[in-house]
């Protein structure tokens, strides 16, 4: 298949959401994707063929910063190369906005994400306690995205 990576729009969320649900043990609620679609400091994209969203990523870029704040794929259609296209697009927009630096926070018994991350040269610099609402705690993995002048 030939997914591309596009912009999300608004009239997306719900299918967005669904994959939100498949994927998360406690899934944004809907009116974070609605909220965070609003903002100017936003990147969001999906990964989408013929209309269906397979993936989304969004981040924010705030200052020399692009935090990633979420990234998945639909189960059935992982490990194809999606979620791999789906951060790519997402540093190359935040290097184009300045951005020096990337980071995430991800459960630290998410190994596949955490592995994920570190293929695309992400490194554990953090842990923070309780990060999760079920009390579960998240690495911070961190990336230089351009060498600042
Ligand atoms: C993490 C996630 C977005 C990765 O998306 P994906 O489309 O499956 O990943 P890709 O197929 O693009 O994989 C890219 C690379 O990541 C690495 N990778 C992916 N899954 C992996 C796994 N289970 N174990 C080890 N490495 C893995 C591989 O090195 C892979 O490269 P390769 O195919 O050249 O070997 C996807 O697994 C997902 O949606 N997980 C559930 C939601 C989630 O946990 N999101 C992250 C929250 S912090």
């Amino acid at each position: 298949m030939n997914y591309h990576i596009r912009k999300m729009k608004p009239q997306d969320i719900d299918q967005v959401y669904e994959i939100e649900c498949m994927v998360f043990p406690n899934p944004w609620p809907r009116s974070f994707f609605q909220n965070d679609l609003l903002k100017d400091d936003t990147i969001a994209l999906k990964s989408e063929e013929d209309g269906v969203v397979y993936g989304y990523a969004l981040a924010s870029c705030v200052l020399d910063e692009l935090h990633i704040t979420n990234i998945a794929v639909a189960p059935e259609y992982q490990h194809r190369g999606i979620g791999k296209k789906l951060l790519s697009e997402i540093e190359r927009m935040g290097r184009e906005r300045e951005c020096v630096y990337a980071y995430l926070e991800v459960r630290i018994n998410n190994i596949t994400a955490i592995e994920f991350y570190k293929k695309f040269g992400y490194r554990i610099i953090q842990v923070r306690k309780n990060y999760y609402l079920d009390g579960t705690d998240a690495y911070v993995m961190a990336k230089v995205l351009k060498e600042a002048l």
